[in-house]
């Protein structure tokens, strides 16, 4: 299995220190919140809480947009008050809110920070990601943020002879793929609950990732600085501005899947 060591130029960790959209989001509902019913209550002014609920989303949504957020959340910033007042009006111990909400963050864990969610790469995609593994026994791949593990347990079991690393950071994704692989029993392959900025991608003969457009610039720029001449570096369907792939190749599944892929 090839050594893991991080890399020590605390640049290869860019995300850090960025301030994630769920926290302008609900800086943006509390500060809305706050001016909407400060000033009704301290005007003595009577408005229905429905008018309030409203003009705190329409605030959030204003505020939020000023404070950079994208134009997806718009809607989601008018709808939240109104859905939360909602939500808490529904005979739903509130435990289960809690539980409902702990769920999510520990299979979410990267949304807020690396501004990644979870979905998975299909299997149209692990057999156009197979043809693209070099010829090679000793071969060394690693899937960046590997999820439930689909793409390293496919490919581990075509190419029996190369190693295959996952590195997963979210809690709950990082448990299920690990127990899926112990049921898999194979020996070519290894997750690890680490953040892929914490990884010298030096040992890989190809990288790959699935993310989302936010962590790809600081990545390549981390790809190129550590992985040999000659090794792969493969994103799905998030390009990098300013460094166009070597190769596109256009999948015909049902969401027209682009592999970009850059030699080293
Ligand atoms: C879109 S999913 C792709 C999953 C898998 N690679 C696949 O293609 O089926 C992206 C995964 O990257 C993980 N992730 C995001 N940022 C990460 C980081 N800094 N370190 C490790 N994993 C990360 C997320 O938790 C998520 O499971």
């Amino acid at each position: 299995m090839p050594d893991l060591t991080p890399p020590s130029d605390p640049a290869a960790r860019p995300m850090e220190g960025q301030r994630p959209p769920l926290i302008t989001a609900l800086a943006a509902q509390v500060i809305s919140a706050a001016v909407v019913f400060g000033v009704t209550a301290g005007t003595g002014m009577h408005v229905g809480l429905v008018v309030l609920l409203v003009l705190q989303g329409t605030g959030a949504a204003a505020l939020g947009l000023w404070l950079g957020l994208a134009r997806w959340w718009l809607p989601l910033q008018l709808l939240a008050p109104p859905a939360v007042w909602g939500a808490l009006q529904l005979p739903i111990p509130p435990w289960i809110y809690l539980a409902v909400f702990a769920g999510l963050v520990l299979v979410y864990w990267n949304s807020a920070g690396e501004r990644v969610p979870l979905y998975l790469t299909n299997r149209k995609t692990w057999a156009a990601l197979e043809k693209l593994l070099p010829d090679k026994p000793d071969l060394t791949f690693a899937d960046l943020g590997s999820g439930l593990g689909g793409v390293l347990l496919f490919l581990a079991t075509q190419r029996s002879e190369g190693t295959f690393i996952g590195l997963e950071s979210a809690p709950i994704p990082y448990l299920l793929s690990r127990v899926r692989l112990s049921l898999a029993r194979r020996t070519n392959l290894r997750i690890f609950m680490r953040s892929l900025w914490m990884v010298d991608l030096a040992r890989f003969d190809v990288v790959y990732c699935f993310l989302s457009p936010a962590p790809m610039p600081p990545l390549f720029d981390k790809a190129k600085a550590e992985m040999r001449p000659g090794a792969l570096f493969i994103s799905n369907s998030f390009e990098v501005p300013g460094h166009p792939a070597d190769r596109v190749i256009e999948l015909d599944d049902g969401r027209r899947t682009r592999l970009h892929v850059w030699q080293m």
